[in-house]
């Protein structure tokens, strides 16, 4: 099977996975409405492209924070992935370092985070958080994290509970017996999520601060307000999320929300976005509205089950080429020329 585009790659996933496996992956909240508009939001968005621009050397590097990446897509926070390749995380991180970019791991990974560093020494790596009830396990997971030399803490704030998924409730959703939640075990009774502390608020931004000396990066904001708030708490990014439209349904496209979060931020800490990049144009549409960078959830998984590192890496190199392209196309040989007059969008 010609391996050409992300679809390819989510159409071997559905055909191959176990049911329960890709209804998990591919749930979305209620009626999937949110998740859906994450996608069908960037076919609005129509180029301004621009002609007889030297486009024949292309640099499609960026910077994280400081840090370099080959081109401006990393690997969003997802769980669970030896439920898409035996060696789970442990291939993600290898993948994302062969690529040069940015794997986020979650809290919820099936490989603990030893595991995860010493797959891909020296990987560029941030790890997510959700925070406990027990606070002694966020605190633990973070310094753990910093330790093993992750670069960055992300914060998921729009999950104080899970969203109504509805095929899981269906299945009865439940990791299989042999898979852990390997950075949970022995914290407590992990088969239920209540142990997620819904008391959360932008005070906590302050105690996270105490832990630890990485950047706090954001994830889950869609609104000027809130991006207000994560700047005047002092982070150092934001994810402009809605959780692949697997919490609130009905919220807004990633790629809608970006413009008012960009916005108010006015370039005070670096915007990324996550949700529906699945062609290099989406990832060109996402940067001329102000993201620095996007990050992929399912697509990373896709890549998984098909070949493990390797189907990760085709998934990546796919993104990658059509992004070089797209820009080409577009009349951009560097990063630093795409901007908003790139884009015709009907609400600017
Ligand atoms: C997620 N997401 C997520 N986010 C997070 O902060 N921690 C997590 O553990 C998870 N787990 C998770 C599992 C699965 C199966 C999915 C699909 C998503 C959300 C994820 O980081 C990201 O926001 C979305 O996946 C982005 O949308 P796309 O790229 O999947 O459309």
């Amino acid at each position: 099977m010609a391996m050409v585009c992300l679809s390819d790659f989510e159409a071997y996933a559905k055909k191959y996975l176990p049911k329960i496996a890709w209804d998990f992956f591919a749930a979305g909240a209620d009626d999937c409405s949110t998740r859906d508009e994450n996608i069908l939001a960037y076919k609005r968005i129509r180029f301004r492209p621009r002609i007889l621009r030297d486009v024949s050397m292309m640099d499609i590097r960026t910077k994280l924070l400081g840090t370099e990446i080959s081109f401006p897509v990393g690997i969003a926070p997802t769980g669970f992935h030896q439920l898409a390749w035996p060696d789970g995380e442990k291939s993600t991180a290898r993948a994302a370092k062969a690529m040069n970019t940015c794997y986020i791991a979650s809290t919820y990974s099936t490989c603990t985070l030893e595991e995860i560093s010493a797959a891909a020494p020296g990987g560029f790596r941030w790890f997510q958080l959700y925070t406990y009830r027990n606070r002694a396990v966020s605190q633990r997971l973070v310094q753990q994290a910093e330790a093993l030399g992750f670069q960055g803490l992300v914060l998921t704030a729009d999950l104080p509970y899970t969203g109504k998924r509805r095929d899981d409730v269906r299945n009865g959703f439940r990791l299989p017996p042999h898979m852990k939640l390997k950075n949970l075990e022995g914290a407590f009774e992990v088969c239920t999520m209540s142990f997620l502390d819904p008391s959360v608020t932008w005070n906590d931004i302050y105690w996270l601060r105490s832990l630890t000396h990485l950047p706090i990066i954001i994830k889950g904001i869609l609104t000027k307000e809130d991006a207000e708030l994560a700047v005047r708490h002092g982070v150092q990014g934001i994810v402009v999320s809605n959780h692949g439209g697997r919490q609130l349904d009905g919220g807004p496209a990633t790629i809608d929300a970006l413009v008012e979060v960009v916005e108010a931020v006015q370039g005070r800490v670096e915007v990324y976005l996550d949700g529906g990049i699945r062609k290099g144009s989406d990832v060109l549409k996402a940067l001329a509205l102000g993201a620095k960078c996007v990050f992929i959830g399912r697509p990373a998984l896709w890549g998984l089950a098909y070949k493990g590192e390797e189907g990760l890496r085709d998934v990546l190199g796919i993104l990658q080429d059509e992004f070089r392209l797209s820009m080409a196309l577009a009349g951009c040989a560097n990063v630093s020329e795409i901007g908003r007059h790139l884009v015709q969008f009907p609400r600017l």
